[in-house]
């Protein structure tokens, strides 16, 4: 008898510490209701924006419902249906639906208002305004790596950050959203903490290492939630789809590229510096951003990414990329006039390294800084206009920490403090 009791305590004991670690739970969750939506950025946001969203395993298929914005209550009347793709995802233990619609032809600098769902299971309505042809001011969100305390800490900066940028068009993210790519309470946490902006501001993110992970196959690679909850365009190198992309916004070209891969496996690295020469040479907007995890030039003590800087930086100088948004350090710095160059050369390109959530470390100087900061959590704020581009670094009250402009004069970049 004992025994048995032993045992029965035992299979108890096993199944709540196997419901624990497997993240079964999923705390939004609601019986045939979506959650999780999510608009990413498309190739063109003037016409196009992919929504994303995920319900429970009883709804295997979704649709979105979309209307010019009006002021009146009937939007359903004048709303046009699609059809979602949908994707299930066996994963720890739980079912559930992913759903996504590539929403086309829409029409610039206008605003629409749409929701996910079936039958009587339904989003609220949620605006969103498509972005303008390449002469119009591009406004966009910059945070550094996420990672930790996201639901009691992050939340704060998140929030601040469309008080201060209202009109932003756009959200960066240098990787590391979360600290470990495959544990659903930490998306649960990040979906909770963003507060609801990404339905309305398309993403665009970058991977970092703590967003890798084993597989269900036990494969190294992206978050088995990555792709299923940001449907991200296409057009990326070989086997890194989601994870390196570009899209042109306005008069910006975004390049976003995958660090973490580059890092791990040889094929990645090669493929990923063929595909990205190909995709800076091509550019043709006037403003050139690449969006990374891993920094080119480090900004804490013993960590250096040689590799990176070896084989990326060339492409960098060459093809004269204005802007590099960069995560991992947990500290601030930006650099331009003194960054390192071969002959006298100055350099084209200004360095960012950030940190918006609360693991943050202290900056190890060095020669390329034109201003750093140790221990503060930030989100950036960046204006690109024709021909300047105004970056400016917010602490987590909103207060501004510093700013400066690039003027773009023929070609040529000059950075005002
Ligand atoms: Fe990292």
């Amino acid at each position: 008898m004992m025994i048995l009791l032993k045992k029965h305590i035992f299979f108890i004991a096993l199944v709540w510490v196997t419901f624990c670690y497997s993240g079964l739970y999923a705390a939004s969750l609601d019986s045939g209701y979506p959650d999780q939506i999510v608009l990413s950025v498309s190739e063109d946001l003037s016409t196009s924006v992919s929504v994303s969203w995920r319900t429970d395993e009883s709804m295997s298929s979704s649709t979105l419902q979309i209307a010019r914005e009006h002021s009146r209550f009937n939007i359903a009347d004048s709303a046009t249906t699609h059809l979602a793709k949908s994707e299930l995802l066996e994963f720890k233990g739980l079912r559930t639906w992913h759903h996504a619609v590539l929403l086309e032809g829409l029409d610039a600098q206008t605003t629409y208002v749409y929701r996910v769902g079936q039958g009587e299971k339904w989003s609220e309505w949620i605006n969103f305004t498509t972005t303008g042809g390449s002469e119009a001011t591009l406004k966009f969100v910059y945070f550094g790596d996420v990672q930790s305390n996201i639901k009691s800490m992050w939340s704060r900066i998140a929030k601040q950050s469309i008080r201060t940028i209202p009109d932003a068009q756009l959200i960066l993210y240098a990787g590391d959203i979360v600290n470990r790519g495959n544990n659903l309470h930490e998306w649960e946490d990040w979906f909770y903490a963003s507060g609801g902006m990404h339905q309305s501001i398309p993403i665009m993110p970058a991977s970092g290492n703590h967003d890798h992970g084993d597989s269900h196959a036990g494969v190294y690679g992206i978050s088995e939630y990555w792709n299923k909850q940001f449907k991200l365009p296409n057009n990326g190198a070989a086997g890194l789809e989601g994870t390196s992309y570009y899209a042109d916004v306005q008069n910006v070209r975004f390049v976003v590229f995958n660090t973490e891969m580059f890092n791990t496996y040889e094929k990645n690295r090669e493929d990923q510096v063929q595909w990205l020469e190909e995709v800076l040479a091509q550019n043709k907007q006037p403003w050139l951003i690449m969006l990374f995890h891993h920094p080119i030039f480090s900004t804490k003590k013993n960590r250096d990414n040689i590799e990176l800087r070896n084989l990326i930086k060339p492409l960098i100088d060459k093809y004269k990329v204005d802007l590099v948004l960069q995560g991992h350090d947990h500290t601030y710095a930006r650099g331009k006039d003194k960054v390192p160059m071969t002959g006298d050369e100055q350099s084209h390109t200004t360095y960012v390294v950030s940190v918006s959530g609360p693991k943050m470390s202290e900056v190890q100087e060095a020669d390329w800084m034109d201003r750093s900061a140790s221990f503060t959590q930030l989100f950036h704020g960046v204006e690109v206009q024709h021909d300047k581009l105004i970056f400016s670094s917010y602490k987590v009250n909103g207060d501004l920490l510093d700013t400066f402009t690039i003027l773009k004069t023929r070609g040529v970049n000059t950075i005002i403090h």
